[in-house]
């Protein structure tokens, strides 16, 4: 009885195209979009803190995070070109293995967008202080600048940089996407500098030793699991695929494709600080090993520059400017810095596009109020569920720091990511004749690789990051059971509805 509610993918296709949202994206701009998503805060910010686990071993950790992101992005493919509509890993858990697996999936999704969205608004926010430090002289207050966790009261920047992604989303995706397009253009132009800059001039000596702390939690692969934010939002792009033109063929070249070029750029920027500066993790006056984001290691930061030796690598919070600065080029370091500023806010879009297409295909199905679906007239987008969204966002930027956001958005994305691959699985033996427009290779091995490796990346999360997962779970569970269960428009046999009309009751399913 509890895996009974599947929704049949016919009804799925028939009402996205009843309901559905102006299609728009094409290959170039969907990738665009994927790049928008991926490059943000993991490589511009969290870069120092893998270093701090893994040292020059971070190279592996990227390549490690990658991977799973790769094999994820596979079975993702075979999924959004099959069911090219909104909502992502919740349509396809739907379709696939029933409502309760995926309302919890959908429920995941929300640590995945939402919170990652206010991850990066506070990453931002970070840049934005400091930019007006070094470039106006004006010093932003501290309880204005953080949240109370950090001695603050409210991280204003953060707030106001979420309102306005809030108000781009509703005026429209045409809109939202060409901005998008020059935030991603600045992004990867600092990313192309920086790697120009730094490959010249690389070490052999900085690679040694390679992996200082081996592969524990605080080693290669606990590196890997907090860089995996890194990657987080390439699968927005499946999000996009009601608004998406011919997404059979764009869908997986856009996924698949932003996450090839953004790998490739990890690696060399990766490369290209390790070599320059090096990246060997900070350790106490002991010799033991810290972890990222302690007071220990924040107070040891603070005596090696108090020493008069040069600020490592593990203890920037503007990790590429740092490097660049380090190694003399300073004007190029305080850019990279501004082009931060002004590209991370594109990530932000992203996150919340995912979300609320995502609350968007759960309203609709009748499991959130039916309120929040409502398309706008003229901008053809979903306006209330764009602005409850924003909300959300905007009330945890304000108030939380970015290492907590990212882990708790890891832990969401690892759950989903997992069922995804899930899902694909089942349908291949479930409708093995079903057109699959795009085939994952090798599914029998893709699809094993990515559930494995996104357990072993959850299980070397911090351990409060492995326990928001469940709990945040359980309180999803009361909401299903209490509001979205009985309305559920699966359950009560409605199969399809109009977009401004009562609900129409269809054929039993
Ligand atoms: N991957 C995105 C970032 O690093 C979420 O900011």
């Amino acid at each position: 009885m509890m895996f009974d509610r599947v929704k049949p993918l016919s009804a799925i296709m028939a009402t996205a195209e009843k309901k559905g949202l102006r299609r728009s994206l094409g290959a170039f701009q969907l990738t665009m979009l994927g790049i928008g998503a991926v490059i943000g805060t993991g490589i511009f910010v969290l870069t120092a803190e893998a270093a701090q686990k893994a040292g020059p071993g971070m190279m592996l950790s990227f390549v490690i995070a990658g991977f799973v992101c790769a094999v994820a992005a596979l079975c993702y493919a075979e999924l959004a070109a099959m069911v090219p509509v909104a909502g992502s890993a919740y349509t396809y858990t739907y379709a696939v293995m029933g409502e309760l697996l995926a309302w919890m999936v959908g429920w995941a999704l929300i640590l995945e967008y939402a919170v990652g969205a206010s991850a990066v608004a506070v990453g931002w926010s970070g840049y934005f202080v400091g930019l007006m430090r070094s470039s106006l002289g004006i010093d932003v207050p501290l309880w204005l600048s953080v949240g109370p966790s950090q001695g603050g009261l409210i991280n204003l920047p953060a707030v106001v940089i979420a309102a306005l992604v809030t108000g781009l989303l509703i005026i429209g995706t045409t809109e939202s996407a060409r901005v998008n397009a020059i935030l991603v253009a600045v992004k990867v132009a600092a990313l192309t500098l920086f790697i120009a800059l730094t490959l010249p001039m690389l070490k052999g000596a900085n690679f040694h030793p390679f992996i200082p702390n081996g592969w524990g939690t605080v080693g290669v692969v606990g590196a890997a699991s907090s860089i995996f934010f890194a990657y987080v939002g390439f699968d927005a792009v499946s999000t996009a695929a009601e608004e998406t033109v011919n997404p059979q063929r764009n869908v997986p070249i856009g996924l698949i494709g932003s996450l090839l070029i953004c790998t490739v750029f990890y690696l060399l920027v990766a490369a290209g600080a390790i070599g320059t500066i090096g990246a060997q993790p900070v350790r106490g006056v002991m010799g033991q090993i810290l972890a990222p984001g302690t007071p220990e290691l924040a107070q040891r930061c603070v005596a090696i520059v108090a020493s008069g030796a040069a600020q490592p690598l593990t203890c920037s919070h503007e990790a590429l400017a740092h490097v660049l600065r380090s190694i003399g080029y300073t004007h190029f370091g305080n850019l990279i810095g501004v082009a931060a500023f002004l590209a991370l806010p594109s990530v932000v879009l992203m996150m919340m596009y995912g979300q609320t297409r995502i609350f968007f295909v759960m309203a609709r199905d009748g499991l959130l109020p039916r309120r929040l679906a409502s398309v706008h007239p003229r901008w053809r987008t979903p306006h209330v569920v764009t602005a409850f969204t924003g909300l959300v966002v905007i009330c945890m930027a304000a108030f939380l720091p970015v290492g907590k956001l990212a882990d708790y958005s890891n832990s969401g994305t690892l759950f989903a990511f997992a069922m995804v691959a899930v899902s694909v699985l089942v349908l291949r033996r479930k409708d093995p004749a079903r057109r699959r427009p795009f085939r994952a290779p090798a599914l029998y091995i893709v699809a094993p690789l990515a559930i494995a490796g996104c357990a072993i990346l959850y299980a070397k999360l911090p351990l409060i990051a492995i326990l928001v997962l469940p709990i945040w779970g359980a309180v999803g569970l009361l909401v299903y059971f209490g509001y979205g269960r009985p309305r559920s428009y699966v359950a009560r046999g409605i199969v399809d509805v109009e977009e401004d009309a009562p609900p129409i009751h269809g054929v039993q399913t």
